[in-house]
């Protein structure tokens, strides 16, 4: 052949440049999907849901990239503040819907499960529930009579459409004794305010699912008192249908012999394991922060705030090592948790960057404030992917 032949284009070879360019953009669209991370929600196990806290702002449809997240990764839902008193019945005789609303409409358009948080709780509540009349303490009627009023009106509204609700949130004291909260509700009603309580969500919705949610139940006399409200519960005859344990946990702790304690004591009482709130927290923690005074906030802010602009390899490591662990333990108890929930979609709205004092960069989450996915994120599927 000679070499002009050679380079005469024959009409065929036009048609294997397209088919070459199409098959190179085939393998690159392929490519880009392969790229994109797994979705959680497909991971799981059957059975176990996987939630987001949601905030205002992302449920009112503010935040587009978290809302591409919770569509892709999750199929629950909880709303991180705007079903709480303050916000939903901020005085007498006025509700405020209208976010809660919004955030039930999120959830459902995107066919997640709803969970609603929270009806009775010591904190986030106006003061006005607690004031008595013309300054005298407030008396047991007047208490019920509120508590019943709140519970029908915000669980009828959203009857057949909220799946299950924290209906008494915190109730047991920090103490290493597990004896029940001092709070306002205990004062005015005394300890029944609890199975008062779940009645009033029972009557408002007969079908949706009724839960206690609590923090620390890792701590063994805290869920000793948390197993005895739900054994209370059934003795008289009253619904409940799953414990929570929040899951604010900390990069070193709780043990995961105290973690797995926590879902087979729970389990072994007859209800479902929740893990409502679930993110774990890489910085510092001193509880003397709580009520401390403002210098000394500031100067334990400047001390720990250790990761201001990114979390350096060896701690995402860490991180992602403990989520991978306790991911872990909730697939080897599959059968007992119903559900695990994030409390957050992305770093950036962590509540954690405010406590102990506010003003600190954490990063608990499994997405970063780009909402990016962490290592955290990628050890999470590969244990789900080994299940
Ligand atoms: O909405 C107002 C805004 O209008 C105002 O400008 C701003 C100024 O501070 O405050 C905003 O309200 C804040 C709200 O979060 C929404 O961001 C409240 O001050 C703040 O107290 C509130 O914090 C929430 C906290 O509960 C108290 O309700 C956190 O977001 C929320 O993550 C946290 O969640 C609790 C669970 O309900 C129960 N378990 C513990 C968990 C963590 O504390």
């Amino acid at each position: 052949m000679q070499p002009s032949e050679r380079a005469k284009p024959t009409p065929v070879q036009p048609a294997l440049a397209t088919v070459f360019l199409v098959a190179s953009s085939l393998a690159f669209v392929a490519g880009a999907r392969a790229a994109e991370p797994p979705a959680l929600k497909e991971l799981m196990p059957k059975g176990m849901t996987i939630g987001a806290a949601l905030s205002q702002r992302q449920s009112d449809g503010k935040d587009g990239a978290a809302a591409k997240i919770v569509t892709r990764h999750f199929n629950s839902a909880t709303a991180e503040n705007v079903l709480k008193w303050e916000k939903v019945h901020p005085e007498p005789g006025r509700y405020d819907f209208g976010p809660a609303d919004r955030y039930v409409a999120f959830a459902e358009k995107r066919g997640m499960e709803v969970i609603g948080h929270t009806l009775v709780w010591h904190s986030q509540t106006p003061a006005w529930v607690f004031a008595g009349k013309d300054g005298a303490p407030l008396d047991r009627e007047t208490a019920l009579e509120r508590m019943r009023e709140h519970i029908g009106t915000v669980v009828g509204r959203y009857k057949g459409r909220i799946k299950g609700w924290d209906v008494v949130n915190e109730a047991i004291d920090d103490g290493a004794e597990g004896t029940m909260r001092k709070s306002k509700w205990r004062e005015a009603i005394g300890d029944d305010y609890i199975a008062k309580a779940f009645e009033y969500a029972h009557q408002a919705d007969p079908a949706a699912e009724l839960y206690y949610n609590d923090y620390n139940l890792t701590s063994a006399p805290k869920r000793a008192a948390a197993l005895r409200i739900v054994n209370g519960l059934k003795r008289w005859g009253i619904r409940v249908d799953g414990v929570g344990e929040q899951g604010h946990w900390l990069i070193d702790g709780p043990s995961l012999g105290d973690i797995e304690a926590t879902i087979t004591d729970v389990a072994a009482a007859g209800v479902k394991v929740l893990i409502t709130e679930l993110d774990i927290d890489v910085l510092p923690r001193d509880p003397g922060m709580y009520g401390a005074d403002l210098e000394k906030k500031a100067k334990f802010r400047a001390e720990t705030n250790l990761y201001p602009d990114a979390l350096p390899k060896e701690k995402q490591d860490q991180l992602a090592r403990r989520y991978a662990d306790v991911f872990g333990l909730f697939l080897k108890h599959r059968d007992k948790v119903a559900r695990v929930t994030l409390w957050g979609v992305t770093d950036a709205q962590s509540w954690l960057s405010n406590f102990p004092v506010p003003g600190r960069v954490n990063h608990p989450l499994l997405f970063d404030r780009q909402g990016k996915p962490k290592p955290a994120f990628d050890a999470v599927v590969e244990t789900l992917k080994k299940k």
